[in-house]
């Protein structure tokens, strides 16, 4: 069976942009929110508080984030540490996510940790967000499927560290295919193992990138098996800067489109969102690379 409903968790100011080699201006992020939320979007991951010389194109987190802060949406943000964590919380976030590696290689370029390091790092994050503040925790696990320096990942490693996760007290997952390598028989193989090591299926996302074409049929898997929140970037913009195969997320109409025609409710309005990637991709000075946004619209 399919679900009713799927809850769309916007990642393109965050995922897309800090991908991009041109700093976007803080007006136009800002403004990018606000159109994501006029499109029907509720849950639009905003930016990061990580260390500014590692993403340089968020470094405007605090000038960003109290501009979209009133919006009637939930805006969660990406905390690596306690130092982020203090940032975040004293502009007032109410969600905050951790972002874990499944793989040595990938949690070394992107956090400067080892697997268990960068854990130990996020345990006083999470428990702090959770005990002080009452906020809502997502962990992201990146390289679950493969990893561009150690190839394809076994599955026990992902089960381990979503378990790590779990018992730290992180409200939901999301599983990345951070370089989209993924396609659907590894994507049902991994649930069933998460599912089987008593992971419940409504504390998992998926978060696909798009490298090979695969991320809307491994999102339809991921609905087949019980999961209900799906990451996607408006146009399709996204990427990893520390992980250099890794291009654009599933792109929000592609998703939205597909959903539709199930008859899936998620509450987006279609039209609006590919007008806000088409205003979007003005401002970058490419067209999307989304399929819908171009059958959609005349860039
Ligand atoms: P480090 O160099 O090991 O940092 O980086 P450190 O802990 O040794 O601290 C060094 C200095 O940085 C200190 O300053 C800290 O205060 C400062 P000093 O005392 O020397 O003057 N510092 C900070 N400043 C501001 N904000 C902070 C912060 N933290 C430390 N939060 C660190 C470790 C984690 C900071 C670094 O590796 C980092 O910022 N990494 C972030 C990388 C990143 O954002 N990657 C992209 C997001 S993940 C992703 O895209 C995947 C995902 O989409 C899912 C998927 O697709 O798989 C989520
Ligand atoms: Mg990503």
């Amino acid at each position: 069976g399919l679900p009713a409903r799927v809850r769309v968790h916007e990642v393109g100011a965050r995922d897309g942009l800090q991908n991009e080699k041109a700093v976007v201006p803080v007006e136009v992020k800002a403004e990018f929110i606000r159109r994501l939320a006029g499109a029907g979007l509720t849950t639009i991951e905003a930016t990061s508080f990580v260390h500014p010389k590692w993403v340089p194109q968020l470094a405007d987190a605090e000038q960003l984030f109290p501009a979209v802060a009133g919006l009637p949406v939930d805006l969660p943000v990406l905390v690596p540490n306690e130092r982020g964590l203090d940032r975040a919380l004293a502009l007032g976030a109410r969600r905050v996510a951790v972002f874990a590696s499944a793989t040595e290689s990938f949690a070394k370029a992107n956090l400067n940790r080892t697997v268990d390091e960068a854990l130990a790092m996020f345990a006083p994050v999470v428990a702090r967000a959770k005990e002080e503040d009452g906020a809502h925790v997502r962990g992201y696990l990146s390289m679950c499927f493969g990893d561009p320096w150690e190839g394809p990942v076994p599955v026990e490693q992902v089960v381990k560290v979503c378990r790590a996760l779990l018992d730290m007290g992180c409200d939901e997952l999301s599983l990345g295919d951070t370089i989209g390598v993924a396609t659907p028989g590894h994507v049902g193989a991994l649930l069933t193992a998460l599912t089987g090591a008593g992971v419940p299926v409504d504390t998992l996302g998926v978060h696909f990138h798009d490298t090979y074409g695969q991320a809307l049929s491994n999102t339809l898997t991921a609905l087949r098996h019980g999961v209900t929140t799906v990451d996607a970037s408006a146009g399709g913009l996204g990427g990893c800067p520390y992980a250099k195969s890794a291009t654009g997320n599933l792109a929000t109409e592609d998703l939205v489109w597909m959903l539709r025609g199930l008859g899936i409710d998620t509450g987006v309005d279609l039209g609006r969102l590919v007008a806000t990637s088409v205003w979007m991709a003005a401002h970058l000075g490419r067209p999307s690379p989304s399929r819908t946004v171009r059958a959609l619209s005349h860039q």
